[in-house]
């Protein structure tokens, strides 16, 4: 066939109008992320700007990202299981593979109706975990959307909930402590049966006769991120800025930001492996002496 340049612009013009509807109907679930677990327990809804995973008495369900990150920015808008969800876990993390896997970590640990939920989070380097710290949350995370942010950069890894940093492990690679930085991480999500350890430290099981229980997700956001192909290279998304700046790349928390995180920790915070003077009886771990001082 004659090729000329009315059907060249047709085509284009086609194409145009076939991504636009792709995009329009994609959504960025089924864009960003695959069921690595229990799909028959997950839904994607709103046109995939919704996501559910259930836990069921069968099975529970997650779900992994396809990108894979070196520093990275993720939200994540997330309702957790309202009512009874006593021995379940809702994870939400940063994840590399192997035995000297890194890994970020939120563990939303479900409680009775009317009982507080705990957030648990840890961080491991290197294989090695250990550095749990556990808060309330001064919401009610099942009633609402509420965003969890995972800042991983150059400075330290950050967690917030609603824009407050309730905790910050610092980078101290140049004092001989562990941090991740080099080993790609994907973002996973999963609900769980965690009912030997969860609510209560193990003494309240899951009521089955309230199942599925399900965790919803929206608004995720990864546009802030060193996306890593291969484990090499590494290409940095950061708007309007290169990598030598003061975005989210370097970022380290302002006067302001201090101060939330001291309102955190002096309120809400209900465990701390800093201050377990039981389990560390020949000295707490080093970063403990550089971190938690606000
Ligand atoms: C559940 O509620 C009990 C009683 O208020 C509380 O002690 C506990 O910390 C709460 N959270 C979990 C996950 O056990």
């Amino acid at each position: 066939m004659a090729f000329s340049p009315s059907n060249a612009s047709v085509g284009l013009q086609i194409s145009l109008l076939l991504s636009f509807f792709m995009a329009a109907f994609a959504g960025p679930f089924l864009d960003s992320f695959d069921y690595n677990w229990g799909q028959s327990n997950s839904q994607i809804l709103n046109k995939g700007d919704l996501l559910t995973l259930s836990l069921t008495k069968e099975c529970g369900s997650g779900f992994v990202s396809k990108n894979q990150y070196v520093y990275a920015k993720i939200d994540m808008n997330i309702k957790l299981v309202a009512g009874n969800s006593a021995g379940t876990v809702t994870a939400y993390y940063l994840s590399s593979q192997g035995q000297y896997h890194d890994e970020i970590d939120f563990e939303f640990l479900g409680n009775l109706s009317g009982d507080p939920y705990i957030l648990h989070t840890n961080v491991f380097c290197h294989g090695q975990g250990n550095r749990e710290q556990q808060f309330y949350l001064w919401f009610d995370p099942t009633a609402d959307f509420h965003t969890y942010t995972i800042l991983w950069n150059t400075q330290a890894i950050f967690f917030y909930a609603d824009g407050i940093p309730i905790r910050e492990f610092k980078n101290l690679e140049s004092s001989g402590i562990p941090f991740p930085s080099y080993q790609p991480m994907k973002l996973y999500s999963s609900i769980w049966d965690a009912d030997n350890w969860a609510t209560r430290g193990g003494l309240v099981k899951i009521d089955w006769t309230q199942a599925p229980f399900t965790a919803s997700y929206t608004n995720f956001n990864d546009k802030n991120a060193c996306v890593s192909y291969y484990g090499t290279i590494t290409s940095c998304n950061t708007p309007n800025s290169n990598l030598n700046n003061n975005g989210w790349l370097w970022q380290t928390l302002d006067y302001s930001d201090q101060g939330k995180l001291k309102w955190v920790q002096d309120n809400y915070m209900t465990y701390n492996y800093c201050t377990d003077s039981k389990r560390f009886p020949q000295g707490f771990p080093p970063e403990c002496y550089v971190n938690n001082k606000y």
